[in-house]
This record gives C-alpha cells, structure tokens and sequence, in this order.
C-alpha cells in the first residue's frame, strides 16, 4: 500500500489516513487503490467493525490529483477513481469521517457517502466541478439535492460555492464542529461506540437506511460516470486544468 495512504487498527475501528500533505492530500490513482484496499481490509476483517478517514491535521484532501486528472483513463471502469466509486457505496460497515481545512471535489462528496462526519472549524468545503469543466460525480446530483435541497444543491454545483463547517452542519453535510485539537479523537470515539454496538444490527441499519436509494444511485452513478470521463477530454477541462497549473484565471470565453 502507497505511504500516502496511512492504516492503523485502534481496537476495532480501521483508521485510514491520507497522506500528501505537500500536495493537499490531492488523490492520486495509487492513493484511490490504497483507500480501496483500506476498504477490503474492512470489510474482510471480522475484528473490524467501522473505519475512520481523516487527512492531515491541516487538509482532508484538494480532491482528484489535477496532474493526475490530464491523461486519465477517467472515473469509470477499472480506473482506480471507478474502483473507489464502487467500493465507497456498497461498504456494509460504518464509514465516520474526521475533516480539517480544505474538502475540494470527491473530498466532499465523499462525505455524502459516509454514515457520521466529525469536523474542525477550520474545514472548507467546495465541489468545483463546473469551475473546472466537468459535471458531479460520485453519486452526488443525487445525493446533494437529497441532502441539502435542489436549490442549495445548485448553489453549491453550479455556482460552486465554498462553505464552511457551520454552514456544512446547518446543511446536513456534518453532524458536528469540534474544536481543533479534539475532531479527530471525537470521530474516534464515536467509531468506537459504533464498534461496541451489536454488528450485525449496524451493518443491516445502515443497508436499510440506504436501500430506498440503491438502484437509483448505481444508475445516476452510471451516467455521471459517462459524462465525466467525456468532459475530462474536453476542452472547457483542458482550458481549466492548464489555468491551475499556469497559476491563472481559466478563460472559457470562447466556448458555446
Ligand atoms: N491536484 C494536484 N495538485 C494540487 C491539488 C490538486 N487537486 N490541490 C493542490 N495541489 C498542489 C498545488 O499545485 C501546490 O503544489 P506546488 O506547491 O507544487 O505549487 C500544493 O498542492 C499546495 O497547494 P496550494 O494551492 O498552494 O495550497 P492552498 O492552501 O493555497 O490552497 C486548495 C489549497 C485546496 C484550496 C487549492 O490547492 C485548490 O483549490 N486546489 C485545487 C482543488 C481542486 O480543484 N480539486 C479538484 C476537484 S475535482
């Protein structure tokens, strides 16, 4: 497993830390096999009841690497970003994130996926795919609207609009900001309350909390997929990739 993701085995939970603090903790595809693999530890694990992701204390992660990003296969298929789209969704135990500084791209909507979210007040969450040429991904044009409404989910699409913890709280993202020095040991605490419940109870609660929503969700899935992995080759992409990396405003004037 790549060092730039971090495994730990505290009592029964898995904690799985990210691990590039010099580039944001940005997911490269060795990073999303690494998680992955984390996941399969999980799951496989019979002493393992629930898993713990957390960045660095200052980041959780920028999202999908940008470099990464240019000559990927895409999100789908056998890619490690389709890997980890697959296996984030169909965990059958408990998934608790613990969130510091910037969330960007499938770092928030990584969270819609998880069953309890823990935050500092230093997290700032943002999903600027459109900024960058692209559609959302991750099961998030439904999970959003679900969450937060269809307007608010357009303001944070569309508009790609950063917000904070409390706002992410007010919004259902998160279910609690904790001071600094404490969001990580409280995530952890709650895993382990989770861990100490009756396994089988959690694992058939959470598949009935999202069983109304499987088979929509494979198909949205499906389709952001497809679009994604399209627009990744797009020039409105191209446009917005070369602007980061040139350190520049993206100039989509010309498109129609
Ligand atoms: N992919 C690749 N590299 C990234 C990255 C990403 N998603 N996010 C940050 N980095 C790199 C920067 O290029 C920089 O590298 P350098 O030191 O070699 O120049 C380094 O990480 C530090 O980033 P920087 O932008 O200087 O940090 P910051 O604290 O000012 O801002 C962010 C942090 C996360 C707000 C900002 O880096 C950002 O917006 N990143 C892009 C997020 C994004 O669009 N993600 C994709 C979503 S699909």
């Amino acid at each position: 497993m790549t060092e730039q993701i971090l495994t730990e085995i505290l009592d029964h939970t898995l904690l799985i830390r990210l691990n590039r603090p010099d580039k944001k903790n940005a997911l490269t595809g060795a990073m999303y096999n690494g998680i992955c693999d984390a996941f399969d530890q999980l799951e496989q694990d019979s002493q393992l009841r629930v898993a713990v992701i957390t960045g660095t204390r200052d980041c959780f992660t920028a999202g999908n690497d940008l470099v990464d990003f240019l000559d990927s296969p895409g999100i789908g298929g056998d890619s490690p970003v389709g890997r980890f789209l697959r296996t984030l969704p169909a965990l059958s135990k408990p998934l608790v994130a613990a969130v510091n500084g910037a969330a960007v791209g499938v770092g928030t909507t990584l969270l819609l996926h998880c069953d309890l979210v823990y935050a500092a007040p230093g997290a700032k969450f943002q999903m600027p795919f459109a900024n960058l040429g692209l559609c959302p991904e991750a099961g998030s044009s439904l999970l959003l609207p679900q969450m937060v409404g269809y307007r608010k989910a357009a303001q944070l699409l569309m508009l790609c609009e950063r917000f904070g913890a409390d706002d992410a709280v007010e919004l259902g993202i998160v279910n609690e900001v904790l001071a600094e020095k404490d969001y990580l040991e409280h995530a952890l605490t709650k895993a382990g309350q989770l861990a100490a419940l009756p396994p089988n109870s959690i694992r058939t609660t959470k598949q009935l909390l999202r069983k109304s929503n499987t088979e929509q969700l494979r198909t949205v899935m499906e389709l952001e997929q497809q679009y994604f992995t399209d627009m990744l080759q797009g020039a409105e992409a191209k446009e917005a990739f070369n602007a980061f990396l040139e350190k520049r405003k993206p100039d989509f004037s010309r498109f129609r």
